[in-house]
């Protein structure tokens, strides 16, 4: 029976030297130490034998239990730190590559639009004033000839808040009202730019969302030819100086006379075209002279003052200065549209 371990022992140790993986390993400890092993049967086989032998059998048994055990350890030690070796060499990271470049920032297009437009009016001396996104309804509508009720909302489907009374402005228009208060008596010449709000179905031309600019001139004797000026002036600088305009007579509460600007179609240049719908005009603008009344809110006696306001949508106008076809890609912030306008 000695004899016997002394071979299982030579034998499983020979056999280990050629083992080079785990799996092989693993098969070796089942072959030898497993449940069903070698060792297990002979062990098994002890109760056999005749009762004074089985003291020194069962010591050499443990013993090449204890060898195999450790030598399997010793193995397993092994072939882990050679594969470490192995996934160091072959993943090798080279850390002279130069990195992954990060491309740097651009602006939005919406804010490029703005600036634009900022730049054309700074020219002809309006400056740049914000007002907020959220309004009461006295500014937005009431202080603009718009009673609660009357018809005119219509005009303006409304976001209202939770609280009675505020909304988020459906137009920049309500900034008139805060600036004349802020001016008053001064004159004005002001832009007002930001985002306004509108309950709608968004679609290929409506958004929930979108800037406007809102412009705004008072003084002494601010004519309707002024704003002809200004507004022709800005859409070809805008749009080239080729353009032709004209305006329409239109309604607003706020305004009295009213007129829409268009501009001759940039694309068909008046001929017709799909997107001027074959009429050769395309509209930019609504605008018009200050109302009596809105001017009497603000603070201004319309005996002594007068003024023009206009309003503008800075997605409309790059639409038709780039032919996007979609007011959509605007705040949907896929890069493969903003990066055309990089
Ligand atoms: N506030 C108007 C709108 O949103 C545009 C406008 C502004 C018209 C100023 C006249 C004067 O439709």
């Amino acid at each position: 029976m000695l004899e016997q371990l002394r071979e299982l022992e030579e034998k499983a140790l020979h056999e280990l030297e050629d083992v080079n993986s785990m799996e092989a390993l693993d098969k070796w400890r089942i072959t030898y130490l497993g449940r069903k092993g070698s060792l297990t049967i002979i062990l098994r086989g002890m109760g056999q034998l005749p009762p004074e032998e089985r003291p020194a059998i069962g010591q050499a048994a443990n013993q090449l239990k204890a060898t195999l055990e450790r030598a399997y350890e010793e193995k397993a030690e092994t072939i882990k730190r050679e594969e470490t070796l192995r996934q160091l060499a072959e993943e090798r990271i080279d850390v002279t590559l130069p990195g992954r470049p990060v491309g740097p920032g651009f602006l939005h297009i919406s804010t490029r639009t703005l600036r634009e437009i900022y730049a054309i009016f700074a020219q002809m001396g309006f400056q740049v004033v914000e007002t907020p996104e959220v309004e009461t309804d006295v500014n937005n509508f009431q202080l603009l000839n718009i009673p609660p009720y009357h018809p005119a909302r219509d005009m303006w489907s409304t976001l209202h808040t939770t609280r009675e009374g505020v909304l988020l402005r459906t137009h920049t228009s309500p900034g008139q009202i805060r600036v004349m208060r802020m001016y008053c008596p001064e004159p004005i010449r002001v832009i007002l730019p930001g985002k306004c709000y509108r309950y709608e179905q968004v679609t290929a031309r409506h958004e929930f969302m979108f800037y406007q600019v809102e412009g705004l001139a008072v003084g002494y004797k601010v004519t309707m030819g002024d704003l002809k000026g200004v507004l022709t002036n800005f859409a070809r600088q805008m749009f080239g100086a080729e353009r032709k305009v004209r305006f329409r007579a239109s309604y607003f509460p706020f305004t009295e006379p009213s007129a829409e600007m268009d501009i001759d179609c940039i694309l068909c240049k008046g001929k017709g075209c799909r997107v001027c719908k074959y009429t050769g005009w395309l509209e930019i603008l609504g605008s018009g002279m200050v109302h009596p009344q809105v001017l009497r809110n603000g603070g201004y006696d319309p005996d002594m003052y007068t003024g023009f306001a206009f309003g503008m949508g800075p997605e409309r106008i790059a639409m038709l200065k780039y032919g996007i076809d979609d007011i959509r890609y605007f705040f949907a912030n896929d890069l493969r549209f903003l990066q055309q306008f990089a």
